[in-house]
């Protein structure tokens, strides 16, 4: 019997972490688990309930008491904040473009963190972020470093958003990969960075199909 193993991918925005990530998760059969998602979800929240980051006792009430759920939906991760569904509205422009500064918050990331291991506790999962291998799932089987050219990176994310109809030059959205990338790399609280274990999977000449076939081939080596 094959062994239920824990997958944890990081890496830079619009490396291909969230497509990859529900490719493997649908060919082992296991719980794909966005965490980048839950961020975004609880920006929108601060954005929706009017909240000042800068107002610690606010934050920190909102993140004792708000309830994000995550549902696993063919192709998609739908997101629930407070049973109200966000799926969509948490990709808006506006939400990338607070993000980073909610992320970098101490008490969000405590509250985030542990509602993401308690997710993983049974194994047969694979989640994506920045700090997976690093502090979320630091004992994970498998971690990869997902990364790919800033170009290729913007242009990918570009062509995304086009495909939904959302209106975003390609220089809007490069700066705010990059603004994000910089804050996330240099924030004090779990930085963005390598776990020393992790292998590092440059796809910017790889399709979406052969990275996740490369991945899944390491996840079945581990699994034995
Ligand atoms: O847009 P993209 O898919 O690249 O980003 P995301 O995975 O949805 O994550 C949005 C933001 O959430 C990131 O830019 C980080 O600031 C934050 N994040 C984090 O701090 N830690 C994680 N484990 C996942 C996301
Ligand atoms: O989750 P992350 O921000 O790392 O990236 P993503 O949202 O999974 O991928 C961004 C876009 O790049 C998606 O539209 C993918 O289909 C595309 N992509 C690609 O075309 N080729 C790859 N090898 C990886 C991603
Ligand atoms: O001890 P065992 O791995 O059987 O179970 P667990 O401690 O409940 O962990 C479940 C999964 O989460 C395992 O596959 C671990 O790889 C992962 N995990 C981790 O990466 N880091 C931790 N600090 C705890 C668990």
């Amino acid at each position: 019997k094959l062994k239920k193993i824990s997958i944890a991918i990081d890496g830079p925005a619009g490396a291909g972490k969230s497509s990859v990530a529900k490719l493997v998760a649908n060919r082992l059969n296991y719980l794909y688990i966005d965490t980048g998602a839950m961020y975004r979800a609880f920006t929108w929240a601060v954005m929706h309930r009017n909240i000042d980051i800068a107002d610690e006792k606010a934050v920190q009430a909102l993140a004792e008491t708000l309830e994000i759920r995550l549902e696993a939906d063919v192709e998609l991760c739908r997101v629930y904040v407070d049973g109200q569904e966000v799926t969509n509205d948490i990709r808006m422009p506006e939400v990338s473009a607070q993000v980073s500064s909610v992320a970098a918050l101490a008490v969000v990331r405590e509250k985030l963190v542990q509602l993401q291991k308690e997710m993983s506790m049974a194994g047969g999962v694979i989640l994506d972020g920045r700090d997976i291998g690093t502090v979320v799932l630091p004992k994970a089987d498998l971690k990869i470093f997902l990364t790919a050219s800033a170009d290729a990176r913007a242009k990918r994310r570009w062509l995304e958003l086009k495909n939904r109809g959302t209106v975003e030059s390609l220089q809007q959205i490069a700066d705010n990969i990059q603004a994000r990338d910089k804050m996330d790399s240099h924030r004090a609280v779990s930085p963005l960075r390598q776990a020393e274990d992790a292998v590092l999977v440059d796809n910017s000449e790889i399709s979406l199909q052969e990275t996740a076939e490369m991945i899944v081939k390491m996840a079945e080596e581990k699994m034995r």
